[in-house]
């Protein structure tokens, strides 16, 4: 067992190594064996997984985590839950970096130091068996002692690199992890409570890119124009060529403006 949300204690569980948090989430729910809302933490896993069925490289040394909630709002609401926890994770992370140094968001999934990706955030829909609700898995996975090169991902960075100052390497997981809960538990309260308006506003006030000229790749096709923002709904707002504004509910961000195109 390690760290539990001082505010918000939770059912926790720490592992040395795992496949993935995420897998181990559903591993616990259809075994019933696990009580909601719950936190799972690996100090390495072995097969992490990362978006659009990639890999999340993991080895010891940065924060792999998965908070496993059953919120009350719409089902259609639930992807809003990727937004509550980047700002949780802003929250945990911008008052340790050095003055001047820039932490935001890049849609729909990432956060970025200095343009660089620190964290991502995977969501996967799970069901409690034993009350039979739907549940979301909340995912983070964040680059805190080192950062794995990827060629997939040019720009990529870790909190330490950062640090405005430098403390010991565990006992610094574990007050992150405490962190990351304690906002994310507060952020989703105040989702729940209010909606998605306030976190829509917090993320537009640190996302990168708005304004300027992205490139959104899905699946099966890619569309170019100007980002305009976040929706109420959570989609990323792009202006075409031709004037007319897509909603875009998931793909993975290109920058064109910049000379890196990440
Ligand atoms: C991304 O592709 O940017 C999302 C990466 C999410 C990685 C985290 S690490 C903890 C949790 N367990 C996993 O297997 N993946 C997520």
């Amino acid at each position: 067992m390690a760290s539990i949300p001082q505010k918000y204690t939770c059912w926790t569980k720490h592992y040395r190594s795992l496949e993935s948090t995420n897998k181990e989430a559903h591993t616990l729910l259809s075994s019933k064996d696990i009580a909601i809302p719950a936190v799972i933490i690996a100090d390495e896993q072995t097969k992490g997984r990362g978006r659009e069925g990639r890999q999340w490289v993991s080895p010891k040394g940065n924060l792999y985590i998965s908070l496993i909630v059953s919120p009350c709002v719409k089902d259609a609401y639930l992807p809003q839950l990727s937004f509550v926890a980047a700002l949780a994770l802003r929250k945990t992370i911008a008052p340790l970096l050095k003055e001047g140094i820039s932490c935001e968001y890049k849609w729909p999934n990432d956060m970025l130091v200095e343009g660089k990706k620190i964290a991502g955030i995977l969501l996967e829909r799970g069901k409690d068996l034993a009350d039979n609700k739907p549940v979301v898995i909340v995912g983070i996975g964040l680059n805190v002692l080192h950062h794995p090169q990827l060629e997939e991902v040019r720009a990529i960075t870790h909190l330490y690199a950062h640090l405005a100052k430098k403390r010991g390497g565990a006992e610094k997981l574990n007050a992150l992890s405490t962190s990351l809960c304690e906002h994310f538990f507060a952020y989703m309260k105040q989702w729940e409570d209010e909606g998605f308006v306030r976190i829509q506003e917090e993320w537009m006030s640190h996302a990168t890119g708005i304004g300027t000229s992205i490139k959104v790749r899905l699946a099966n096709q890619e569309h170019s124009g100007i980002f305009k923002g976040l929706s109420p709904k959570g989609a990323c707002i792009l202006t075409l060529p031709n004037g007319q504004e897509v909603h875009m509910t998931a793909g993975d961000v290109f920058f064109t403006d910049t000379p890196q195109g990440e």
